[in-house]
């Protein structure tokens, strides 16, 4: 996969998906957000992709944000619509049925880490600086960070970052539970790719379905939800893989899934 600002590399069932504009500090312009649309919207496609890794080029910064030089002369329908970009765009990544991993290598801020918010699981490097500046710019989060910082952390953590638009490093994000995990920087791709690699010999169809069940709670009523748990734990059982893993698991072996 060819695209401007983007770097898609597959190895081994692993697709590692980088923001590439390291001068802009990986900035997202309107050309980014439709590139990670499509190139989500590939991944999820792609049989021989199991987990995504979402990270930025560079050494500084995952993603610094919405692109500041395209924002500062838009009207009002046209922020309506940069904004409708980044949901179409992080919702790719939200509800495609395979594991997204954000490895935040640097600045995560506003719609940089809202990205890292529609990803699945979040591993910071402990130079990481998260935050949402937007407020000191006269606008606020935008690209679905009201409504997923929120459902992270809760209502007042997530107004207190976006109100005051500080910038916090990664242990006190990780103390407020905006990451899963700090690591030292130079061990960050090593480790989420560990972690990526952990998830990968687990049933992946199993994992699609789980993802679902678990984003899908966030909307849906306890009975519904739980309705929705019964019929996708059930199609579990329609999977070869379910079959071998628990084949595998009688005849004392580690079992081989094949996505099926
Ligand atoms: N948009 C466009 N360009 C950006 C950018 C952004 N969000 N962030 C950094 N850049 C550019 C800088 O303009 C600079 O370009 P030039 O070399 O051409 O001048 C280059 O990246 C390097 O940045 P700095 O020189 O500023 O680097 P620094 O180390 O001094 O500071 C920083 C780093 C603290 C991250 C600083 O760049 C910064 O504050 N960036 C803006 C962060 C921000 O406000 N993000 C939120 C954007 S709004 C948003 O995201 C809205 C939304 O929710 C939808």
């Amino acid at each position: 996969m060819e695209y401007k600002n983007l770097l898609v590399e597959i190895n081994n069932g692993i697709a590692v998906l980088k923001i590439n504009r390291p001068k802009a500090l990986n900035a997202l312009n309107s050309e980014t957000l439709i590139e990670i649309n499509d190139a989500g919207r590939a991944l999820q496609k792609n049989k021989d992709v199991w987990v995504i890794v979402v990270t930025g080029e560079g050494d500084k910064a995952f993603i610094a944000g919405a692109d500041i030089v395209e924002m500062k002369d838009l009207n009002a329908v046209e922020g309506m619509l940069f904004s409708q970009r980044g949901h179409d765009a992080f919702a790719t990544l939200e509800n495609m049925n395979k594991p997204v991993i954000a490895a935040v290598n640097g600045f995560a801020l506003g719609g940089g880490f809202e990205v890292a918010l529609a990803c699945d699981i979040i591993y910071a490097s402990d130079k990481a600086k998260i935050g949402f500046p937007e407020a000191t710019l006269g606008i606020f989060p935008g690209f679905g960070g009201t409504q997923r910082a929120a459902k992270l952390v809760g209502l007042a953590k997530a107004k207190e970052l976006i109100f005051t638009g500080k910038m916090i490093g990664a242990a006190e994000a990780y103390e407020m539970g905006l990451v899963n995990k700090v690591v030292p920087h130079e061990e960050l791709m090593k480790e989420v790719m560990a972690l990526a690699e952990k998830i990968k010999s687990n049933g992946p169809v199993a994992i699609g379905l789980a993802k679902e069940c678990i984003n899908k709670s966030l909307s849906l009523d306890m009975d519904s939800a739980l309705m929705l748990e019964a019929k996708d734990f059930g199609l579990c059982f329609g999977t070869k893989d379910q079959k071998e893993g628990m084949t595998a698991f009688v005849e004392k072996r580690k079992a081989t899934f094949k996505g099926e």
